[in-house]
């Protein structure tokens, strides 16, 4: 029998440059998406696949992130004295039980590979998951359960991978895989951010990670790669020569990249109009622009 995954480390520590100026005084992952930061959309799928241990890897100017998850006694007492149960429903979600969420911080932001390394000590010896809250995926069955369910076949490690244009894969880690439709695809290499025309398929890499912990004894050498940064997909990729026990997935569902603008505002519209509440008046905006944006040409 497996053990079962009950850990996930939340990387969380970037600079978030690409949402300056607001990043300076926000972090990235309390951005909000309809009505909800985004951090929370991670968490709940972590939790809807079974995750009961939450690991931070935070850093300097976090604090908002930290506190989102904390009782607010004064609002939890008005929205009870006035009987907003709706309201109390919602808020009772956001709010983590004592000691289900842990906080370590990174010091210098040497990419994501050195992110999860800072959380070695409370990840232990046991296989946990990596969420990267920048990528939203909306899916039926959430991304990490279907991960996981999988992952109970095959053991090892694995990372979540979807199809891009050839023209965006130097953006991504992308993964060197037999060809075929199959979900879950023995990986032969990874390549972190190829150059142009080098990428060995069109299968990229998000992020959704089920991992070994001999993934961060690779970490231990703290190697530069691309970037000079501390690179997951490296260490991960020293997994496939030592053991050769590496799966992408092919999850169902459809990914956002919230950590790019045009990224974050094509998830809000997609949210907003899956929403019941907002999806009419939502719709009724979005054909009045494009009937003037036609008229206008
Ligand atoms: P990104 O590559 O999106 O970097 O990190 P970033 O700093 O958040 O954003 P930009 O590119 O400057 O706009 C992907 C994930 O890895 C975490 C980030 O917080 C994000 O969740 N990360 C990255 C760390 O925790 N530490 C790092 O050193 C780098």
């Amino acid at each position: 029998m497996r053990n079962k995954v009950t850990k996930a480390v939340f990387p969380v520590a970037g600079l978030g440059t690409r949402f300056l100026p607001a990043t300076k005084a926000v972090p990235k992952e309390v951005l909000t998406l309809v009505d909800r930061p985004l951090i929370q959309y991670a968490i709940d799928e972590a939790r809807e696949a079974g995750i009961t241990e939450f690991i931070f890897v935070t850093s300097r100017g976090k604090s908002a992130l930290e506190d989102y998850f904390d009782r607010a006694p004064e609002l939890e007492m008005s929205l009870k004295s006035k009987n907003k149960t709706e309201l109390l429903d919602i808020y009772n979600q956001t709010c983590m039980d004592s000691g289900a969420i842990a906080y370590v911080r990174q010091n210098q932001a040497l990419g994501l590979g050195h992110a999860v390394w800072c959380a070695r000590h409370l990840i232990g010896d046991e296989p946990f998951a990596v969420l990267l809250p920048d990528d939203v995926i909306a899916a039926d069955k959430p991304c990490l359960k279907q991960m996981l369910e999988a992952y109970e076949e095959t053991g090892g490690n694995m990372v979540a991978a979807m199809e891009v244009p050839e023209d965006k894969a130097s953006s991504y880690g992308v993964l060197d895989v037999p060809t075929g439709m199959s979900p879950v695809l023995p990986v032969r290499g990874m390549v972190e951010k190829p150059k142009p025309g080098t990428a060995p398929s069109n299968l990229a890499v998000i992020g959704r990670y089920v991992l070994s912990p001999d993934v961060l004894k690779s970490l231990d050498n703290q190697t530069t790669g691309a970037g000079g940064e501390i690179q997951l997909t490296d260490a991960i990729a020293a997994q496939i020569e030592a053991k050769n026990n590496v799966y992408g997935y092919r999850f169902q569902g459809q990914r956002f990249d919230c950590g790019s603008k045009a990224g974050f505002l094509q998830a809000t519209i997609s949210f907003g109009l899956s929403r019941a509440d907002l999806r009419e008046e939502l719709e009724d905006y979005i054909y009045d622009m494009m009937a003037m944006r036609q008229a206008a040409e």
